[in-house]
């Protein structure tokens, strides 16, 4: 489920997220995973698992999915949604925007 209300948040600049990377971004107390796909498209998602509290953004990506690294469950970043088991509730993604080199998140 995409987030739409709330506030746009500078982030990080583009060159922090390599393709098929997720970079950990912590704000106000919230803990979230950006991540860039293949085609350079920039996508944000809850950062930890909901299966444990494990940070997605040391996890694998591929494709349109993101590993994690605990468990080895998956999501696909652009929705949250959870693919596979033992990861089974989906995570809240977020509206993502680029300006002037920088990736801002709405939260
Ligand atoms: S902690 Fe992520 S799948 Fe278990």
């Amino acid at each position: 489920m995409v987030t739409t209300t709330g506030e746009w948040v500078a982030a990080c600049p583009v060159e922090a997220v390599g393709a098929e990377e997720a970079l950990r971004w912590d704000h106000a107390g919230a803990s979230f995973a950006i991540v860039r796909s293949p085609d350079g498209a920039y996508f944000a998602i809850d950062g930890h698992c909901s299966h444990e509290k494990i940070h997605l953004a040391d996890g694998i990506v591929d494709g349109n999915i993101i590993e994690c690294p605990k468990h080895f469950g998956t999501f696909d970043y652009r929705t949250g949604a959870a693919r596979t088991l033992p990861a089974c509730i989906d995570l809240r993604s977020y509206e993502v925007k680029v300006e002037n080199g920088t990736v801002f998140i709405k939260i």
